[in-house]
């Protein structure tokens, strides 16, 4: 899936302001809550009520008081962790089509059979996954949290861990241990290129390099941070750099420069030149006009079978204890 390079999807700033004005009296009066992930096209990050990594996402659906409505500025299952966590509270999502490449890389039906050739083994699954992989998984753990989670368990624990390699491969190379891993991947960071990187960091040889764990190993070798989108932030704005090149999906620029007004990023380029496959198409497909009409219509809505649910609360609630 491709997308036209992110701009501001409303034509004029006077269009703009009079939709920002019309969200915002929409919020009050149904009493809702905007939740936006950083990779959110930079309008909707700013007329957002928290923006986060996917833990804090997760954290704030389950401790949100006298709210009826919770739009979730993410992608679908950013939004099913959120209705989990908040069964009685509508949960909506303005493009219902805003998937995940590595969420789709692990079907339940292929992952529960994986799961037979391993008896006795812990499951630990990144929050990346349908509900029905979460209802098969024994801990759920995010890119902020996974290695202290793995941590916990005895060094001699047997796990299998899905579905993303990269992130699975990070945590075994930090951690000692050895866990099995699904094959699966994110289509945006497996298109960074090693060498774009390499030729990037001898132009800027004072810059930082910062990489989110679901990146292939070559260029986590090459990373000064690797970390959650929220710990990459985090990083940058303590750290006395000036500078910075960012090897995860772009939109995050967009809170790096607002934390960072006198640092500069540079978003690492994929491999294919032209292309803007460092943007995630299923994060860009929510836009400040959907998000105004799923206000207004209250749909589309995220919809979880109570059965399947119940299973899946389960390794979440086991996550937020853990972290
Ligand atoms: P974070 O939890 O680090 O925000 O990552 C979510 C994600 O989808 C990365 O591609
Ligand atoms: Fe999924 Fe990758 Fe998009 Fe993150 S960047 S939501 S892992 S497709």
């Amino acid at each position: 899936m491709n997308v036209e390079k992110v701009r501001c999807s409303v034509k004029t700033p006077e269009d703009k302001n009079k939709l920002v004005e019309e969200i915002r009296r929409l919020k009050k009066e149904k009493k809702a809550v905007i939740l936006a992930h950083y990779y959110q096209r930079p309008e909707i990050q700013d007329i957002a009520d928290h923006i986060g990594d996917s833990l804090a996402l997760a954290r704030y659906a389950s401790t949100l008081k006298d709210v009826e409505i919770i739009v979730l500025c993410g992608v679908h299952f950013m939004g099913e962790t959120a209705k989990i966590l908040s069964p009685d509270k509508k949960v909506l999502i303005p493009d219902i089509e805003a998937g995940c490449s590595l969420a789709d890389s692990c079907d339940a039906g292929e992952f529960e059979k994986f799961l037979e050739k391993y008896p006795g083994y812990t499951v630990i699954s990144y929050v990346n996954t349908s509900v029905d992989v979460k209802a098969l998984t024994d801990v759920l753990v995010t890119s902020g949290n996974a290695v202290r989670i793995v941590e916990t368990f005895p060094k001699d624990e047997k796990i299998i861990f899905g579905p993303d390699r990269n992130l699975g491969n990070y945590i075994n190379s930090i951690s000692g241990r050895d866990m099995v891993l699904w094959d699966g991947a994110c289509h945006v960071h497996e298109q960074f290129s090693v060498e774009k990187l390499t030729e990037l960091k001898k132009e800027h040889p004072d810059a930082k390099v910062l990489v989110h764990p679901e990146c292939k190993k070559p260029l986590r070798l090459l990373a000064d941070k690797i970390g959650s989108t929220a710990a990459l932030l985090d990083y940058a704005r303590k750290s006395d750099a000036k500078e910075f090149i960012v090897v995860t999906e772009s939109g995050i620029l967009h809170e790096l420069e607002k934390q960072c007004p006198d640092k500069h990023f540079i978003a690492a380029p994929p491999e294919e030149a032209g292309c803007s496959c460092n943007e995630c198409a299923y994060m860009k497909l929510n836009t400040l006009e959907k998000l105004y009409k799923c206000l207004l219509e209250e749909t589309p809505e995220i919809i979880v079978e109570e059965k399947v649910a119940s299973a899946a609360r389960k390794p979440i609630e086991r996550m937020l204890e853990l972290s």
